[in-house]
């Protein structure tokens, strides 16, 4: 089998995680918190995914002149991660998000972007000859919007597969969607994305109708311990998920959106594709932090083996 090309465009954050029994209310301090520091960051987070699943990866990203900074490149080299496409913006600090963990597993970020909101339309134009080359380019919204729609339309304009995870939510330019091939929202997002309040098969069915109805070519919302519900325009499908124990969230659905990259770009069917994203998304979320609990390709297979042979993965 050949080696997935994976190209991601994206943020890097350093993320200061503090696991708590419950959130605070606004204006309350809850105490007896477990404090960690682990790499995190949508962009990041997806190219550590891809690598570990086998693919090569180049990431295209921006980090501040600070120590996070040059440990996070370490940390690529360390995954084996095309690091030429990073720069380092000495005007800024690297990426940060603060994040609370509850005992159920649920987060809460905040995200202070710092060299994230540096990256420019000629960081990506760099490296346009690896995505010209890419098998798939992974994009997220912790970037300037102008950067994601230059990245799209390269990969588009070269025949390369765009997939298109929209957090953190936001208002997407008319344009955006005709050079993506799938987008992955939460249900947050596909909500924030459509004004429908999704929570279920079906409502998260009436908000991909409105994203294809908007020119999207496929929608892929997943729903958490749901699965993922697959919309093309005249077939829906939802591709169950698999049981875990739940530990942390975070990180998951850039599990998924790597998991995905990888299964497509390797020739497996979407719905294969999305079933393995979902096994990979659910092992993330047995372990805490966001790039420690991203999953390897043996551990992926070893979940497998476990599960029923007639499985569709
Ligand atoms: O998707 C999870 C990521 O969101 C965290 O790693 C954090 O850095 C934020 O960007």
């Amino acid at each position: 089998m050949h080696v997935p090309r994976i190209v991601v465009v994206g943020s890097i954050n350093t993320d200061m995680v503090v696991q708590v029994e419950r959130m605070p209310a606004i204006g309350e301090t809850v105490t007896a918190g477990r404090f960690a520091m682990p790499a995190g960051g949508k962009g990041a987070n997806q190219a550590v995914a891809a690598a570990r699943l086998g693919a090569d990866v180049t990431l295209v990203a921006r980090v501040g002149g600070d120590p996070f900074g040059a440990n996070a490149i370490q940390n690529f080299e360390n995954e084996r991660i095309r690091t030429s496409f990073i720069r380092r913006d000495d005007s800024t600090h690297t990426g940060v998000a603060v994040i609370m963990v509850d005992a159920r597993g649920q987060n809460v970020i905040a995200v202070a972007p710092g060299a994230n909101a540096a990256v420019t339309c000629a960081d990506v134009d760099r490296a346009a000859d690896h995505i010209r080359r890419a098998h798939a380019v992974l994009l997220q919204l912790e970037i300037p919007m102008d950067v994601v729609v230059h990245t799209a339309r390269l990969a588009a304009e070269a025949r390369v597969p765009v997939i298109f995870d929209p957090a953190p939510a936001a208002p997407l330019p008319a344009d955006l969607l005709k050079y993506v091939d799938y987008i992955t929202p939460n249900e947050t997002e596909a909500g924030r994305l459509t004004g429908v309040a999704v929570s279920d098969r079906a409502t998260a069915e009436t908000a991909a109708q409105r994203l294809l109805a908007a020119g999207a070519r496929r929608v892929i919302v997943t729903l958490g311990a749901q699965g993922a519900l697959v919309v093309e325009r005249g077939r829906t499908t939802l591709v169950p998920s698999v049981a875990v124990t739940v530990q942390d969230t975070t990180a998951a659905g850039d599990a998924f959106n790597g998991g995905l990259a990888v299964a497509l770009a390797a020739g497996l069917t979407l719905e294969a594709a999305v079933r393995r994203a979902c096994v990979v998304g659910a092992l993330a979320a047995t372990r805490m932090g966001a790039q420690p609990s991203l999953p390897t390709a043996a551990e992926v297979e070893t979940f497998l083996a476990t599960l029923s042979p007639n499985a569709p993965v």
